[in-house]
């Protein structure tokens, strides 16, 4: 096997991924049960065994069994076979698992700061007014020196620009109070599904998913996904949230000999799926320039069609799995992504789409000089990792023993918005009921004197004012407050 390229499987010749193209990004597709998972396992491994750190999201679960050796079963040997695979051995490849929720992995959290208001406005389903308003929330964070750093902190600050009262407005705009209530109920929503625990520290750092072991081999990341499915947004914005970190704190290499890092994303129509016409052309710079970081981004999903033109056009290593075509609508799919490929007079690209077979596959990468290959039916490597999930077990005792191993594990809160402003707002009650306090003995004063001098009512003077207390008190600082208040009068009263 040589040393400069992945072995993928076989055609008429052996297929291998360039690993100096292999910046050059890359697409799996194919409809369910084809082989999509099993040719991201063995090009992870591949990517690992070169030295090159994977980062994947496991949408199912079944990716985990990577980071096991796998069993010498009959059709894997036979497969292996059938390729002229000699060399083919079982191996698991170093991992670490993570998981948003901290239960199959590390967890991952990042600041709500650190995310910024164009990601969390998509995270929030914000309008675009929506997402002006959240922009100004964070200049006023800035400006008053308040982290916000949990979605406990975002409530807070949102809670603390609507007192500020009737429709906000600051040097950078306004902000309508039915604006921050709308935002504030997408955020409740954000939190049901499970989005506070994405933020707050300690904030993950990068760094950790660039990973070699002790001999050279790539940690392969793999993120437990399949209950962060259950908020399609979430998942997507968080991929695309590690994806522009990486971009932003790596620093240019040109085009190096591997990959610094090669990320999959899995379900990647996800993260096209009515994404506004500006965040698309994000993600389409993101995914242009990254190259030149180093990293290649693997877009996995059922049809090229799911990703969009100015995006497709820059996948430069295909592997594309069986389609099915019974509908003119699969037909045209099919037609569709026949046509991405640089066509083989050997065979008709559209017919085998529909006739390939399980773990079979037509593969185009980018040769050495960068030219993408004439397209090839491939029968795809079998992997070297366990075909299917790992044991909870096995995971268990992996996570503890990972070397990321207590980074991440327990959460910290340290003062940030929600405290200052809790803060904030216990001073200003204070002054509230100091004030109160003064104005109610003044007035007392004032009364006592009037109620000596004529004889006015049934009506006692204390009664008079206890009277006016709670009425003047209840408007001033709300209902709650009168209580104590009143005590406190009560105190002064006592005293006399
Ligand atoms: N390269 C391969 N070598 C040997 N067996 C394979 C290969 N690819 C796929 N298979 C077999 O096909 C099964 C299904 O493959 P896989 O799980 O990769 O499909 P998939 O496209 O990811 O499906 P889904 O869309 O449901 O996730 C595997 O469990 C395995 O038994
Ligand atoms: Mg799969």
């Amino acid at each position: 096997m040589s040393d400069n390229a992945i072995f993928i499987g076989k055609s008429t010749r052996r297929e291998e991924l360039y690993l100096s193209k292999a910046n050059r990004h890359g697409l799996v597709t194919g409809a369910t049960g084809t082989g999509k998972t099993v040719t991201l396992q063995i090009l992870a491994e591949g990517f690992s065994n070169a030295g090159v750190p994977v980062f994947a999201a496991d949408i199912k679960g079944d990716l985990s069994g990577i980071a096991e050796k796998g069993e010498p079963k009959d059709f894997l040997l036979k497969r292996a076979e059938k390729i002229d695979f000699d060399d083919y051995g079982f191996e698991a490849s170093p991992a670490i698992f993570y998981d948003l929720f901290g239960v199959e992995g590390h967890p991952i959290r990042t600041t709500v700061s650190d995310m910024g208001p164009v990601l969390l406005s998509r995270l929030m389903g914000l309008t675009e007014a929506q997402e002006g308003a959240l922009n100004i929330l964070f200049r006023i964070a800035d400006e008053e020196g308040l982290l916000v750093l949990d979605l406990k902190d975002l409530r807070a600050l949102l809670a603390d620009i609507a007192t500020r009262g009737g429709n906000l407005t600051t040097q950078y705009g306004n902000v309508s109070d039915q604006t921050i209530g709308a935002i504030q109920r997408r955020l409740v929503v954000l939190e049901e599904q499970g989005g506070s625990h994405f933020f707050g520290e300690p904030a993950f750092k990068i760094a950790d998913l660039m990973r070699t072991t002790r001999d050279g081999r790539g940690y392969v990341s793999v993120l437990a996904a399949d209950k962060l499915m259950e908020a399609p947004q979430l998942y997507a914005t968080f991929l695309l949230w590690l994806m522009s970190e990486l971009f932003e704190e790596l620093p240019e290499v040109g085009d190096p000999e591997r990959p610094r890092l090669v990320f999959f994303f899995d379900e990647a129509h996800l993260l096209f799926n009515d994404a506004p016409p500006g965040l698309l052309e994000k993600i389409e710079q993101v995914v242009r320039l990254i190259r030149s970081k180093g990293v290649g981004i693997y877009f996995v999903t059922q049809n090229p069609l799911d990703v969009p033109d100015t995006v497709l056009s820059q996948l430069g290593n295909r592997v594309q799995h069986a389609l099915r075509a019974f509908t003119p609508r699969d037909q045209k799919a099919v037609k569709a992504a026949a046509q991405t490929f640089r066509q083989n007079p050997a065979f008709d690209t559209e017919k085998a789409i529909t006739e390939l077979g399980v773990g079979e596959a037509l593969v185009s990468v980018l040769d050495e000089k960068g030219v993408p290959t004439m397209v090839e039916r491939t029968l795809i490597r079998p992997p070297s990792g366990k075909l299917g999930p790992i044991d909870q077990a096995t995971r268990q005792s992996l996570i503890h023993n990972s070397p990321i191993s207590g980074e991440y594990d327990k959460p910290i809160d340290r003062e940030s918005a929600y405290e200052v402003l809790a803060k904030r707002s216990a001073e200003r009650q204070a002054q509230a009921q100091a004030q109160a306090k003064r104005k109610a003995a003044e007035d007392e004063a004032k009364r006592e004197a009037k109620a000596s001098s004529s004889s006015r009512g049934r009506e006692t003077a204390t009664e008079r004012f206890f009277k006016n207390v709670a009425s003047s008190v209840g408007r001033q600082v709300g209902p709650l407050l009168v209580r104590a208040l009143v005590r406190g009068v009560l105190g002064s009263l006592k005293r006399r």
